[in-house]
C-alpha cells in the first residue's frame, strides 16, 4: 500500500470515529484545510513532470474525494444527532399550571367596560349591544338627524360604498346612540340599559383616534326627570372613581336626540401635572372638565321607535370610555391605547384574575 492509501484509511477511520462537530472540523483542517496533507500533496503535483503527475494524481484526487464525502456524511449525521438530542432535551411540560408564566393582561378599556357593567348592574341597568356596521337610519335619522341635518356632517363619518336592501347608507357607527334606537325597538319601555362599545370617526391626533370607545346610557319610564339623570351620573362617578367628593355641573347644550340637552362637567384639580377628579370646579385650585353629553330623550326619538311621549319619557347620556380610563388610571396619550406595545400593556394592563366587583373594589389592582 502506498503512503497515501494508508493515510487516507487512517483519516477515514478518524472521521468515522469523530464524536462532535468540533472534532470533525479539526479533521477537515488536517486533511482538506489549506495546510492539510491532502492539499499539500495536491500542491506537489505542480512541480512534477507530466509523466510523474499522471502517475501520482489519481491517488491524491481519489483520496481527496473520499475524504470530502466522508466529512460531509459525518457532518450530516452529527447534526441530526445534535438536533435529536436538543428536541429530547427541550421538552415542554404541558401539565405545568398556566399561572407559572402569566403573560397576557386585560386592556384598561376592557377593564373599565367591566367596571361600568358592574356599577350600572347594581343600579338595575342591563348591558345592550348593537352592530358597529350600522345604517344611517339608526345612526342618524331615528336620532332626529335627517339627511339635511348639519350634525351629520360634524361626525366625519366613514361610509361604505354599498347601500342596504332598504336603500339606507351603510356606515361605521359614529356613536353608541344607535343602540338606544335598537334597544327601544326590540324591547319597548320601560327600559334601563348601558351600551359600551367601539365607535368610528375620521379624525386623528393626540386626543382623537379613528376608533374610540363610548358608553351610552338610556332610561325610559314614567315620570323620569333630569334629577334622576344627575343622581345616576353622580352615583356612577362616585363608584367609578372611588371617592365621595365628586361634583357634577350640568351645562345647557344641544344634541338633536335630547331636549333639553346638557353637557356634563366634573370638578377636578391638578396634582403633579395630572388631572385628579374631585371637588367643586369653582373651588380654589379647581376647574371643570367636560366628560360627556346627556339630556332628556327628545319626543321625536320616542315617536321614531313607536313610544308615546305623553306616556313615557327618559334620559340618555354618552361618555367617552377612553377619556374616563385615562382620568382614572393616569395615562396621558390616547394613541398609546391602540399601539399594542407590550411594555405599555404590562404597565397599564390588569390581571385576568382582577375582576372588578363592588365588594372588592372596581379599581383594585393586583
Ligand atoms: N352621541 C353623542 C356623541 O357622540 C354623545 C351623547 C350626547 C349621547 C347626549 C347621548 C346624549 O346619549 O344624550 O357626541
Amino acid at each position: 500500500m502506498t503512503d497515501i492509501t494508508i493515510q487516507t484509511q487512517a483519516a477515514l477511520a478518524a472521521i468515522a470515529a469523530a464524536d462532535s462537530l468540533d472534532a470533525l472540523e479539526a479533521l477537515r483542517l488536517d486533511t482538506l484545510g489549506k495546510k492539510g496533507w491532502v492539499s499539500l500533496a495536491l500542491k506537489t503535483l505542480g512541480g512534477m513532470s507530466p509523466d510523474e503527475r499522471t502517475a501520482a494524481a489519481p491517488a491524491i484526487q481519489s483520496a481527496r474525494a473520499a475524504i470530502a464525502e466522508a466529512l460531509d456524511a459525518k457532518k450530516a449525521a452529527l447534526e441530526t444527532a445534535e438536533l435529536d438530542a436538543r428536541l429530547a432535551r427541550e421538552t415542554v411540560d404541558l401539565t405545568l399550571p398556566a399561572q407559572a408564566a402569566p403573560k397576557g393582561s386585560v386592556h384598561p378599556v376592557s377593564q373599565v367596560m367591566d367596571e361600568l357593567a358592574e356599577i350600572f348592574a347594581d343600579l338595575g341597568f342591563a348591558v345592550a349591544t348593537g352592530p358597529e356596521i350600522e345604517d344611517d337610519w339608526h345612526n342618524f335619522t331615528a336620532l332626529n338627524m335627517d339627511e339635511t341635518h348639519p350634525a351629520r356632517a360634524m361626525h366625519d363619518t366613514f361610509y361604505f360604498p354599498d347601500k342596504t336592501s332598504e336603500g339606507r347608507e351603510v356606515l361605521l357607527r359614529t356613536h353608541t346612540s344607535p343602540v338606544q334606537i335598537r334597544s327601544m325597538l326590540a324591547q319597548g319601555a320601560p327600559i334601563r340599559i348601558i351600551a359600551p362599545g367601539r365607535v368610528y370617526r375620521s379624525d386623528s391626533d393626540a386626543t382623537h383616534t379613528p376608533m374610540f370607545h363610548q358608553v351610552e346610557g338610556l332610561v325610559i319610564d314614567k315620570d323620569i326627570h333630569l334629577g334622576h339623570l344627575k343622581w345616576t351620573l353622580e352615583t356612577f362617578f362616585k363608584a367609578f372613581f372611588e371617592r365621595e367628593d365628586i361634583v357634577l355641573r350640568l351645562r345647557p347644550s344641544y344634541f338633536p336626540f335630547t331636549e333639553p340637552s346638557v353637557e356634563v362637567d366634573v370638578g377636578y384639580s391638578n396634582e403633579g401635572g395630572r388631572r385628579v377628579v374631585g371637588g367643586h370646579g369653582d373651588a380654589p385650585g379647581h376647574a371643570w372638565m367636560e366628560i360627556g353629553g346627556s339630556g332628556m330623550v327628545n319626543a321625536r326619538v320616542l315617536e321614531f321607535v313607536g313610544l308615546d311621549p305623553a306616556e313615557y319619557q327618559g334620559f340618555a347620556f354618552g361618555l367617552g370610555i377612553d377619556r374616563i380610563a385615562m382620568l382614572k388610571y393616569g395615562m396621558n396619550d390616547l394613541r398609546a391605547f391602540f399601539d399594542g406595545d407590550g411594555r405599555w400593556l404590562a404597565h397599564y394592563g390588569f390581571s385576568p384574575f382582577d375582576q372588578p366587583t363592588l365588594s372588592v373594589g372596581v379599581g383594585a389592582k393586583a
